[in-house]
């Protein structure tokens, strides 16, 4: 509606499609780094409808079952989830008539395991092994499952094709449409690798020159990491998935839980966005990478999930106190311009 009360023809479809992604939007990020030269956008995946970059996932993986024929009217579906793909799967599958069976372990944010629980997924809760590697005692829970549940089948999101597809054929395309061209620079979080594959994909297919970089976290083992317990979820695999063998980012950051807790407060702060971890994390990246950038040059980023599951961690100074190190300096306010950039 227009001020004197007229209605204003819209860009938008007034009627969206409800069973899987939607296209989101990119906005300019000026307050992040003040000064800080290069000009940054994000693509807002938090405004999917289960909150994340999944849904685009989610939706390709089901596609790629249904036409292959292993997905049959009333079968179930199992996937092992860190919470994410869990919500997008839960909600689709309850669409399209399917049963879910969500495999999580402890670490997944309560609100998203009661999210599952909503849709009418099953949430099956696996213990955390001896050897702390959440992630393998979920994939074997999925193959017992597999074993146990007449006509189970599991959309794999670790190997399956389907999961970079969702990425070269949406989010790359669209991210390109609404920049009115490839960025120079684009950084996205890692954790099966399907969303950075995807995008690499779209890049060699089109031969943009946009420099990949790859966001994981500390104690993760993808590309030849070294495994350590992590306390966020989202971000980070316990085993180099099979997506990873084909992924080639220019580059690879790996970040600590205390710049991610500093990078979500950071972009809350300052552009009013609330984000989940992997987020802060990309935004600790483009910190310490923003003083070697050209002045001028683009950079994007994915908002690949919302901060509200993160409440009770990333943006809780209690529960950072006790849970991350270096906790004092990740939750204090600064106004320092780029305060990654003193710390590189
Ligand atoms: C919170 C979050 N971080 C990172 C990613 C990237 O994950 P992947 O490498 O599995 O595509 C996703 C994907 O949707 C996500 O939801």
């Amino acid at each position: 509606m227009t001020p004197d009360g007229t209605m204003q023809a819209m860009s938008m479809p007034s009627v969206a499609i409800h069973g899987g992604y939607l296209p989101s939007p990119v906005t300019q990020l000026d307050k992040l780094f003040p000064g800080g030269g290069a000009r940054l956008h994000a693509k807002l995946d938090q405004l999917q409808i289960s909150g994340s970059t999944k849904e685009r996932t989610a939706q390709f993986l089901l596609d790629a079952l249904e036409r292959s024929g292993a997905l049959v009217p009333g079968a179930t579906v199992v996937e092992s989830t860190s919470g994410n793909l869990g919500m997008a799967l839960a909600r689709q599958c309850t669409q399209r008539g399917y049963t879910f069976v969500a495999v999580v372990d402890e670490r997944a944010n309560v609100a998203a395991v009661k999210t599952m629980a909503a849709f009418g997924a099953r949430v099956d809760m696996v213990a955390t092994p001896a050897d702390g590697n959440r992630l393998r005692a979920r994939v074997q829970r999925v193959e017992q499952l597999l074993t146990d549940v007449p006509g189970a089948v599991t959309t794999n999101q670790y190997g399956n094709t389907a999961n970079p597809s969702a990425h070269a054929h949406t989010t790359m395309p669209e991210l390109v449409a609404s920049l009115g061209g490839p960025p120079d620079h684009l950084y996205v979080a890692m954790s099966t690798t399907g969303t950075l594959l995807g995008c690499q994909q779209a890049i060699e297919r089109a031969g943009w020159a946009t420099r990949l970089v790859g966001v994981d976290a500390e104690g993760s083992a993808l590309f030849g990491g070294a495994l350590r317990e992590r306390k966020l979820p989202g971000l980070g695999a316990g085993f180099a998935t099979n997506l990873s063998q084909q992924a080639r980012p220019d580059a690879i950051h790996r970040i600590s839980e205390a710049d991610m807790v500093r990078g979500c407060r950071l972009l809350a702060r300052r552009e009013g966005l609330l984000a989940g971890a992997s987020t802060g994390a990309i935004v600790a990246a483009i910190g310490y990478d923003l003083p070697s950038l050209v002045p001028g040059t683009s950079v994007a980023m994915l908002v690949h999930d919302g901060g509200g599951a993160y409440l009770p961690t990333v943006y809780d100074d209690e529960w950072v106190r006790a849970e991350i190190a270096d906790a004092e300096e990740a939750i204090g306010v600064t106004d320092a311009p780029n305060p990654f950039s003193c710390r590189a």
